[in-house]
């Protein structure tokens, strides 16, 4: 009797931990490994920037790869706003190398051929997907979820997004929620409202008396939709 209930404790124990995913503001947990630009130190190697950690399930397959190839024609856009890309999966490397090998080569909705510059990491013994809770049990106990984690230079996740199999992600909505998690990081006291695009007037939760003073003045930077929803003009 008292060892299934231990058992039965330990199994649900062991279950609950893999299955721990990191919130929102915790730091994200630090790994080695190795990748196809070399063996990594994360976050140590990356700096003061921006990181997207990006989980896939497999290697050569049609969903995956249409990703790595829209990530790959945006890495530029990346690099320019501050933000590292790091890709994991439970696949080796001699796989990544070989999976980023046939991605160079092609042709993508007409473009031209291109250099995967961002890391392709090895976690074939679900180190990373453990700390980070990428395995998603219920779909597949050895692949991860398409998983991404937004991490600030101070090395906090501060985003997650997760998405089933069957659903390739939207390299543009990344892009977005970097630059709008940049735009919180700069200026704590505006938010970003639904379906916000760079260069949008922001939102302010709390106004100082003076500026709520000046509301309605022509030099105001800011307005009210209601007395719950204020505005900062992006002039
Ligand atoms: C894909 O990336 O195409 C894929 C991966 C795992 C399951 C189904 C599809």
């Amino acid at each position: 009797m008292m060892i299934t209930m231990l058992l039965s404790f330990s199994l649900t124990y062991l279950w609950s931990q893999e299955e721990s995913i990191p919130q929102i503001g915790v730091e994200a947990p630090s790994f080695t490994a190795q990748s196809t630009n070399g063996k990594i130190h994360f976050p140590s190697d990356f700096g003061k920037n921006w990181k997207i950690i990006f989980s896939h399930p497999k290697d050569f397959t049609p969903v995956c790869s249409s990703e790595m190839l829209e990530l790959a024609y945006q890495q530029e856009s990346f690099e320019e706003l501050g933000a590292k890309l790091i890709i994991v999966s439970t696949d080796i490397l001699a796989q990544h190398e070989s999976w980023k090998a046939a991605l160079e080569e092609i042709h993508y909705k007409d473009r031209d051929p291109v250099k995967i510059k961002f890391p392709l990491v090895e976690d074939n013994n679900l180190e990373i997907s453990e700390l980070y809770g990428m395995i998603h049990s219920t779909e597949n106990i050895k692949q991860n979820i398409r998983g991404v984690y937004f991490i600030n230079p101070e090395n906090e996740i501060r985003a997650l997004f997760f998405y089933p199999n069957q659903v390739g992600r939207n390299i543009d909505e990344l892009k977005r929620t970097l630059i709008a998690l940049q735009s919180n990081y700069k200026s704590a006291e505006t938010v970003t409202p639904a379906n916000w695009q760079p260069g949008d007037d922001v939102v302010i939760p709390t106004l100082s008396k003076l500026d709520k003073e000046n509301l309605g003045n022509a030099d105001s930077d800011f307005y009210q939709l209601s007395w719950f929803m204020t505005y900062k003009k992006s002039k």
